[in-house]
């Protein structure tokens, strides 16, 4: 089809993403920046079809346990990276991290998410410890595990410790754009292989990129779009590139709500039961961002069950949500957004249909 020809059939390629979960490169191109009238509202609802055909209308939550804050990397999009001396550092004990899930788990949280930077404290051996004690505390529970890069024998023993699954962003799937948004010491060959590892293993994976990503153009989304179709992720985690004043991407614009939710819907059409989270980012760019998420087709939100004291210290760009609330507080807010929108927020593991239990 000739580019003149998108503009009055994009309804033709919808319905073909929708049936096929596939288009050529240059359709899905048009995809991206078809600016129809009607447009957004067609794709998000075959979105929402496809989404409630696999979980109906419940929505997962992920109590999300931000463990530190130090990070021996040095991403230049990112707020915590080992470069920024203004960044005030915490760590929290494994006892801190153990009586946020007992917080999290009278609330409902039936997911917990540890996440933080690349920090050495965390061993091997703690990680599988505190991965052992929620576990065994909570055996109805799935761990999350966002820590980063490691070996692949590492991953395996928080996979034989009980964690379930593992959230790595590929943050883009261009090596070139990687190594621009990436210093010389970290590599795309290894990101991949830590995926790759990931999902031999058996985790359930997720990785993701930032919408909106210094130097992102629309020939890279479509480079991430075909990985993820290739990869097939359990759980595809986007949202909007925000930037931090400590960071040389400072002065860079954010993402837009708009590219980052149609891209939600897109990645539904593609990996139609895909875990599919409406992010922070999202709320913190639109105050209603994670309610218009779940309304193009994402089925996860994930409040934040850090300790309050830290909250304010996570800080990977300007103006994150939810910084002075307490867990209790997160929930319930949360819930009335997704209830507005005619969805629910459920008490559940919340595997990918692909996964039952361990
Ligand atoms: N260290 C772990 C890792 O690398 O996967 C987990 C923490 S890392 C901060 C989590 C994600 O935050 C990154 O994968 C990145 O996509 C996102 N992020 C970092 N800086 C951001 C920014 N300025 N705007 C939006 N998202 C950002
Ligand atoms: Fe490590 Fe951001 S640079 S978490």
């Amino acid at each position: 089809m000739k580019e003149t020809a998108y503009k009055t059939q994009w309804k033709y390629l919808i319905d073909r993403l929708e049936n096929e979960h596939d288009l050529t490169d240059e359709e899905l191109k048009a995809v991206l920046l078809c600016d129809a009238p009607g447009f957004d509202e067609y794709i998000s609802g075959k979105a929402r079809k496809v989404r409630e055909a696999y979980y109906g209308k419940d929505v997962y939550l992920r109590g999300l346990i931000e463990i530190s804050n130090i990070c021996r990397n040095n991403c230049y999009y990112c707020g915590i990276r080992s470069g920024n001396t203004n960044c005030e550092r915490y760590r929290l004990s494994k006892e801190q991290i153990l009586s946020c899930c007992d917080i999290g788990y009278e609330l409902g949280f039936r997911t917990f998410v540890m996440q933080g930077g690349e920090d050495p404290f965390y061993t091997d051996e703690l990680i599988v410890s505190i991965i052992r004690d929620i576990k065994d505390k909570y055996p109805d529970c799935a761990v999350t595990l966002s820590l980063g890069e490691f070996e692949k024998e590492s991953y395996q023993k928080f996979f034989d410790a009980g964690a379930d699954r593992y959230l790595l962003r590929h943050e883009t799937a261009d090596k070139a754009h990687y190594e621009m948004l990436h210093p010389a010491e970290m590599s795309f060959e290894r990101r991949m292989q830590c995926l790759r590892d990931l999902k031999e293993i058996g985790y359930q994976v997720g990785c993701g990129m930032m919408v909106g990503s210094p130097y992102q153009t629309t020939e890279h989304l479509v480079e991430d779009l075909r990985f993820l179709q290739e990869f097939r992720p359990e759980m595809v985690g986007i949202g909007p590139f925000i930037p931090h004043h400590d960071t040389q991407f400072a002065d860079h614009p954010a993402g837009t709500v708009d590219m980052t939710l149609r891209l939600l819907s897109v990645i539904r059409l593609i990996l139609p039961d895909v875990l599919l989270p409406a992010t922070t980012a999202l709320g913190t760019i639109d105050p209603r961002g994670r309610e218009k998420g779940i309304l193009a087709g994402a089925n996860v939100v994930m409040p934040n069950l850090s300790p309050s004291d830290v909250r304010g210290k996570y800080l990977l760009y300007d103006n994150k949500i939810c910084t002075g609330d307490e867990a209790a507080e997160c929930i319930r807010c949360m819930a009335m957004r997704i209830a507005s929108v005619g969805y629910e927020t459920v008490v559940a593991r919340g595997d990918h249909a692909g996964f039952g239990t361990k």
